[in-house]
């Protein structure tokens, strides 16, 4: 082979070598198992990511295995780029209304207050009742949300009180923050058969008033606004078990909202995952919108695996693509679907 074939095919090689490293390094890798910059897999389910001073923060279940139970966690994590989390803190939190030793702790939203300069963080607090005396007792009969303040967002938190959402059970919740700024949680409440967004009060600490009730029975809601479009996606109601995830646009918040239509093959049931919240990254060549879904393990939950996709979005048509390795440039908003045998690291 000539001498300047064999340099080009040396620096081809090279060129790929680098590509595929700089890759196996920055890649989002639909569940497979998440590190955090200690080599610790990230706990954080059921989450929701706050965007603050150009920092990402994820918040959400801590379900390690060695957690104290009589606790429970939150664990706190932080990114520039959404590849790479710093561990921040594992916040630990006790039973706050005496409900006895199976009190629920699920899905934290932490919100910041720029008046009041506090976060605030809201959880799906539950279980079989307050002042229960029965020790064995179980469920989700309390269906309420538990407020707490910090100072800082990896706490200590102040526990504030603990209420149902204009009256009304509230099971998973959703946040939502919209561009201007207004803050809203999402809830989802059986009797009623559907789930609500609430506009939280001016303080963050309660809920102000009803933005929108949709009719449909489903839990894991969470909201982005695209393009003019609202979209709201949720999962039916199959316990920690993936289903067939559904979304609906409306051009305002406030409705009124299309008809339900399915975001991946009914088939995949979502990937095996469910809805926990919806992120705009949003940078100088365009916007990505991602799914952030969890792949429960409910006898595992510490093993628990996140999928997260860029969605496809049109003019009011939402898809979740198949899992596959991606990259994404949170300066560009530019995102990369890569191909599924993209080496691990
Ligand atoms: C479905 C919810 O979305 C989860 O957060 C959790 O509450 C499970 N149900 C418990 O069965």
């Amino acid at each position: 082979m000539p001498k300047y074939k064999f340099a080009t095919l040396c620096l081809f090689a090279l060129s790929l070598v680098t590509i595929s490293a700089q890759k196996v390094a920055d890649v989002i890798r639909p569940g497979e198992v998440w590190l955090d910059n200690r080599g610790t897999p990230i706990q954080a389910h059921g989450g929701g990511i706050l965007y603050l001073h150009h920092t990402y923060y994820w918040v959400g279940e801590d379900r390690t295995q060695t957690n104290d139970p009589d606790k429970r966690y939150v664990g706190c994590y932080s990114s520039t780029d959404l590849v790479h989390w710093t561990f921040l803190k594992q916040l630990a939190f006790t039973d706050p209304e005496h409900i006895g030793p199976h009190w629920i702790l699920e899905r934290p939203k932490v919100f910041y207050n720029t008046p009041t300069k506090k976060f605030v963080l809201y959880i799906h607090l539950d279980g079989p009742g307050i002042n229960n005396t029965d020790p064995n007792a179980t469920g989700y009969k309390l269906a309420r949300v538990g407020v707490y303040t910090s100072d800082h967002i990896d706490g200590p938190y102040t526990y504030i009180h603990s209420f149902r959402p204009l009256d009304q059970e509230s099971r998973d919740i959703g946040q939502f923050i919209d561009d201007d700024g207004a803050a809203y949680l999402i809830f989802e409440s059986r009797p009623t058969k559907g789930f609500f967004i609430a506009q939280l009060s001016e303080d963050y600490l309660t809920v102000a008033k009803q933005t929108t009730f949709i009719p449909a029975r489903l839990e894991g809601g969470a909201v982005v606004h695209y393009k003019g479009l609202y979209y709201v996606i949720g999962s039916h109601l199959s316990g920690w078990a993936p289903n067939p995830n559904v979304f609906a646009t409306s051009p305002t918040l406030s409705g009124p909202w299309t008809e339900m239509q399915d975001i991946a093959p009914p088939e995949t049931n979502t990937y095996g995952s469910q809805s926990s919240f919806l992120l705009k990254v949003s940078g100088s060549k365009g916007t990505t919108l991602i799914y952030m879904g969890d792949e429960w393990k409910p006898k595992e939950l510490w093993d628990s695996r996140y999928l997260w996709m860029p969605l496809d979005i049109g003019v009011g048509t939402l898809k979740l693509p198949a899992p596959a390795p991606w990259t994404l440039s949170t300066k560009s908003g530019v995102a990369t679907v890569l191909s599924a045998t993209v080496p691990s690291p």
